[in-house]
């Protein structure tokens, strides 16, 4: 059936069931349109009008029909989900209905991961079984590290991770058949087994350090840390360290519909193969206002230097020189649950590892910018990134790496999001429509009859600020 003539038929059935037997309207909207006097009826599910059912509204015949425009999707449902549950207004967030609080408290990321991609928590048999089934897909192709060589010693990791993610599919084609459940099950297992190995390449890649095999005998988190750091035989990840990366990851597994999120649906939506679509997520990550928030936090408290720059700095937010970086989010607008944990283990980390004065700015920063009407007004307080850099950097994880490491844990979201996705009969190609408002029917003109100045005054005339690399 044509979507036109679907929305046509959905507004006509809504206006039929308008009225409700109370006389009251039903779960539908009135709308009418004063470029005609018409009025319409469209159906109102789970707080939500359908955009196709306004296609029917039109001036006349050949009127293309009513668009809704949404740049940036702060209104629009792109799917139903039934993973990731949030409150914005009152900071609440929960994974398949458990909340993150108690998940944080007694869980694992791998059983985390488990839960967002099937759904429940796993069985004791289930468990080991998928404990074992990740343990043992950690190895990467050795032609992984050939690839890795070809990056600068300077190379972002994050761009290498970008990379290495990508080219998985090369070693994987198979999982091209998306509709079968094995090669379903080996692209989840093998994307959260591998993302740890391939983000400790890229960081080890570019430390000029010899790369570190996976290790089976050491939990998720712990094997990380010692494809990380490892020297020499005797290194021993600190269980403290472990189990608070182990947080970290569960409280970075899946955020719903995030700009990475929608990333992976989108790419996904054309088919591609898992490998590819994860690979478009993590492009989207890294992104400063996504997941290389909690890197430009670091670097922005280290250049308020000390807390008496504090007022001058925030004074520069609200002239809008620069953002306050790990405040504000699209969703919560109250302060993030994820934020309120991990402020908890700061202290705990710091404890292990000796302070860092970084807290102190931090800690005086947000004091400050909660008591400035410019941040409550705007509902602007502490998200995911404000505290998560400086557990990272107490674990000796250079800034570089944060993005990197953010990526580890949201693999599994991004992967059951892909598998809601696969398995929602409304879903097709994403393809959004535009407002066109260029200009139409115009000639060629050749080069030598255009106008335009002589000279060329704009950057590309200009000499580079610094010395371009490379060919
Ligand atoms: N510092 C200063 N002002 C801000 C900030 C900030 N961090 N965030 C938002 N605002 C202001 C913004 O200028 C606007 O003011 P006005 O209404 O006067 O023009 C108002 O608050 C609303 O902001 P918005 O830009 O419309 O909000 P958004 O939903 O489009 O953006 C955001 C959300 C997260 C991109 C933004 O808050 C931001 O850039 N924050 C800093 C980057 C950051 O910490 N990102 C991590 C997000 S959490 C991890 C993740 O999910 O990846």
């Amino acid at each position: 059936m044509a979507t036109d003539q679907k929305a046509e038929e959905a507004g006509a059935k809504a206006a039929t069931d308008g009225k409700a037997a109370d006389g009251k309207g039903g779960d539908t909207l009135s709308i009418t349109d004063n470029r005609t006097g018409q009025s319409y009826e469209v159906e109102i599910t789970d707080g939500t009008i359908r955009t196709m059912d306004l296609r029917q509204i039109k001036v006349d015949e050949d009127d293309f029909g009513l668009m809704g425009y949404d740049p940036a999707f702060t209104n629009t449902a792109s799917c139903r989900s039934a993973i990731t549950y949030i409150d914005g207004e009152a900071g609440v967030l929960e994974h398949r209905g458990i909340p993150i609080e108690q998940l944080c408290e007694r869980s694992t990321y791998l059983e985390v991961a488990y839960l967002l991609i099937f759904g429940e928590l796993p069985t004791k048999a289930q468990l080991e079984r998928w404990v074992y089934d990740v343990t043992h897909h950690t190895f990467v192709h050795e032609d992984i590290k050939t690839l890795n060589e070809a990056f600068r010693h300077d190379a972002h990791p994050m761009g290498m991770l970008l990379s290495s993610v990508g080219a998985l599919s090369t070693f994987y084609p198979t999982a091209k058949d998306t509709q079968d459940p094995e090669e379903r099950y080996m692209a989840a297992i093998r994307l959260i087994a591998k993302m740890p190995t391939l983000a400790a390449f890229a960081y080890r890649h570019s430390m000029g350090y010899p790369y570190v095999y996976p290790d089976n005998e050491l939990t998720y988190s712990e094997n990380f840390l010692s494809m990380l750091f490892k020297m020499e035989n005797s290194y021993q990840p600190d269980p403290r360290l472990a189990k608070a990366l182990d947080i970290l990851f569960i409280l970075h597994a899946d955020h719903e519909q995030n700009c990475s999120t929608n990333a992976v649906r989108s790419v996904g939506s054309s088919d591609v193969d898992p490998y590819s679509a994860v690979a478009a997520g993590v492009a989207a990550l890294y992104g400063p206002l996504h997941g290389g928030a909690n890197e430009a936090v670091l670097r922005m408290l280290r250049r308020i230097e000390t807390t008496d720059n504090i007022p001058d700095f925030l004074e520069g937010v609200k002239n809008r020189e620069e953002k306050l970086m790990g405040f504000g989010h699209r969703v919560y607008k109250n302060y993030d649950p994820r934020a309120r944990i991990i402020k908890k283990h700061v202290d705990e980390v710091l404890e292990a590892t000796g302070d860092n004065p970084l807290l102190d700015i931090a800690t005086e920063l947000e004091k400050r910018a909660l008591d400035d009407d410019f941040f409550t007004e705007r509902k602007l307080y502490p998200n995911v990134d404000f505290y998560s850099g400086l557990i990272y950097e107490a674990l000796r994880i250079p800034t570089d790496m944060f993005t990197v490491i953010f990526a580890i844990p949201r693999t599994a979201g991004w992967i059951a999001q892909w598998l809601e996705l696969k398995d929602d009969s409304e879903q097709k190609i994403a393809r959004p429509r535009q407002i066109y408002t260029g200009e139409r029917d115009r000639d060629y003109v050749a080069v030598d009859d255009r106008d335009g100045p002589e000279k060329i005054t704009g950057p590309p005339a200009k000499r580079p600020k610094l010395i371009r690399r490379g060919a």
